[in-house]
């Protein structure tokens, strides 16, 4: 699915800061974090191990309070939410999906009980049987429906896992390295779950993943360094003719954007500043032709 320009983003992320103290240390996990998600997107954050992709989700998903900034989900303040308030959020705003299936799954049930589960706060039990079979339907399980989990592969207790995530109807998915416990063509499949949820469901997903190639498969790809978003990339043209013509490419098939802040501070890629020759601290900035030019200072002689 397209973003949706002219419907307000389901996430709006602004300045978002998260800082963990412990008893001897202050890591500033999230420092200044700037991102919207549009209702209805498909997205996938990436990032080196450490640069805040886990707090970020755990901010979204209500698992964690932000520390600082703005942070809007489905219309809802969650710097304002009370204990109460989060508990019904977590519970029917946002579902989870992790890359350790220890935290997703029971697995001495069935695949149907799994997803029964968290369906325990109805009491018709027809009904709830009949959801969570049309829910194993929709990730491919329902053939394996009577299945305990510990008979099942990684891969399809992952999508018993996302199944088990959607049983109360969230409007956003957020999944944390889902693919990263799997082999690449189960990765492979597990996003195309994914991309049938959002494309039927018109579920907006934000997908963590350390997997570059991944990227290829959703519209939009944010990179997350040391706690802010660095550059994006959006997808060109719809996914069909993006499998057309790649080889497995995602600079081929996405735009690369570099993130402007709301007091117009832009953070340049790294490889970009070293291939000009960039070490210090300022560049030149002019206006040219329409547009704007960064070159690297001239070198000073030395006195
Ligand atoms: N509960 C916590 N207490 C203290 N520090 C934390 C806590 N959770 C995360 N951090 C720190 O915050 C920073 C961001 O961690 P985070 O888990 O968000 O990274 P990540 O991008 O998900 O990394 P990975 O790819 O390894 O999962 C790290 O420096 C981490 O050590
Ligand atoms: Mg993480």
């Amino acid at each position: 699915m397209q973003r949706q320009e002219s419907s307000p983003p389901i996430i709006q992320c602004e300045n978002l800061v998260k800082i963990y103290k412990t008893r001897d240390l202050e890591v500033l996990a999230l420092q200044g974090l700037e991102l919207e998600v549009a209702r209805g997107e498909l997205m996938a954050i990436i990032g080196n191990s450490g640069s805040g992709k886990s707090t970020f989700l755990n901010m979204i998903g209500g698992l964690d309070r932000p520390s600082a900034g703005r942070l809007i989900v489905d219309g809802k303040d969650l710097f304002k939410l009370s204990a109460q308030e989060l508990v019904l959020y977590k519970r029917s705003t946002v579902g989870f999906v992790w890359q350790n299936n220890a935290r997703n799954l029971l697995p001495y049930l069935t695949a149907l009980q799994n997803v029964e589960m968290p369906m325990r706060f109805d009491r018709d039990a027809r009904r709830k049987r009949q959801r969570a079979q049309e829910l194993l339907e929709l990730v491919g399980m329902s053939h394996r429906r009577h299945s305990r989990l510990d008979q099942l592969s990684g891969g399809e207790q992952q999508r018993v896992a996302i199944a088990i995530a959607l049983a109360n109807g969230p409007k956003i998915l957020l999944a944390d390295e889902p693919t990263g416990a799997v082999d690449a063509r189960t990765a492979s499949y597990l996003m195309d779950v994914f991309r049938k949820l959002n494309e039927e469901l018109g579920l907006t997903i934000v997908i963590v993943t350390h997997d570059p190639h991944l990227a290829r498969k959703v519209n939009r790809v944010v990179s997350i360094r040391d706690g802010k978003t660095s550059v994006e990339r959006i997808a060109r043209g719809d996914y069909a003719s993006r499998l057309d013509e790649v080889a497995g490419f995602e600079e081929e098939t996405h735009d690369e954007y570099a993130i402007l802040d709301r007091a117009g501070r832009l953070q340049l890629p790294r490889e970009m500043l070293e291939a000009l020759g960039v070490t210090g601290n300022q560049v030149r900035v002019e206006m040219a032709e329409g547009k704007i030019v960064i070159t690297a200072p001239p070198r000073r002689e030395e006195a």
